[in-house]
Parts: C-alpha cells; structure tokens; sequence
C-alpha cells in the first residue's frame, strides 16, 4: 500500500494494507480469467473485508469527535451498494473496465477524501490532550 493512504491509525492502517491486497487480488483475476463468474471469489473476499472494515471505522468515529461523521457514514453505504451490486451481477466485467478497477478507483478515493480526516481528528486530540496536560503543570 502507497504510504500516501496511511492515516496514522494502526488497526485501521492494517486493515486497508488488507483491502488492498484483496483488490490486487481480484485485479490479478481480471486480469487471467476470462469467465466473469470466475471473479465472484475474490470479490466476495473484497466485500467481506470492507464491510468488517467499515463497520469498525465507523465504530470508531462513534468514539472520538469525527467532524464530518455522517456524511462518511454515507460514502460507506454507497460503497456497500456498490459492492453489492458487483457481487451480484451476472455480468461482473463490465465493458467499460472491470469492477476491479471501479472498485480500486471508488476505494482509493474515499480513503484519501475521507479516512484521511479520521488521522487528523485523532492528531487534534492529542494536540489538545499534550495543551490541556501542559496547562495542568501550572
Ligand atoms: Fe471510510
Ligand atoms: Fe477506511
């Protein structure tokens, strides 16, 4: 994984090294498989670990103060639908590229545009932790 998607928070850091993967994997299918149903496999594996992994994201901002919460929460349901849908299509290739890279593409971008700002909510609390510690002293 491109050090450019890590958010600083290591379970979630993990987890995304690990949807990944499962991207890379189906890719590679694609990419050997002729038989669109031959893809089914590798995007359930996909599914199974996005959706693990968006259940505990959003876990977590249920936890700290996440400022735009529900509206990630949203991007996640939209993402659902969407593998979803490539799951249960009986034509999973689509001619204009594969769900694959639609999924890559649709994934990679949520992680930049959203889980980013869970890394920066995380630093905000430290930074007022490390203030409010330091305001104790005296
Ligand atoms: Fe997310
Ligand atoms: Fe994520």
């Amino acid at each position: 994984m491109d050090a450019k998607y890590l958010v600083g928070i290591q379970e979630i850091d993990v987890q995304h090294a690990g949807v990944f993967a499962a991207i890379e994997s189906l890719q590679r299918s694609v990419a050997t498989d002729v038989e669109p149903q031959a893809l089914v496999p590798a995007l359930r594996k996909l599914q199974d670990l996005l959706l693990a992994h968006f259940d505990y994201e959003e876990s977590f901002m249920g936890s700290i103060e996440c400022a735009d919460r529900r509206e990630h929460e949203a991007r996640h349901l939209e993402l659902r639908a969407l593998l979803d849908e490539c799951v249960n299509s009986t034509v999973p290739a689509a001619a204009d590229g594969s769900p694959a890279q639609v999924l890559g593409r649709k994934i990679s971008d949520h992680l930049l545009e959203y889980d980013a700002k869970l890394g920066y909510a995380v630093e905000h609390l430290v930074t007022n932790l490390r203030r409010h510690e330091a305001a104790e002293k005296f």
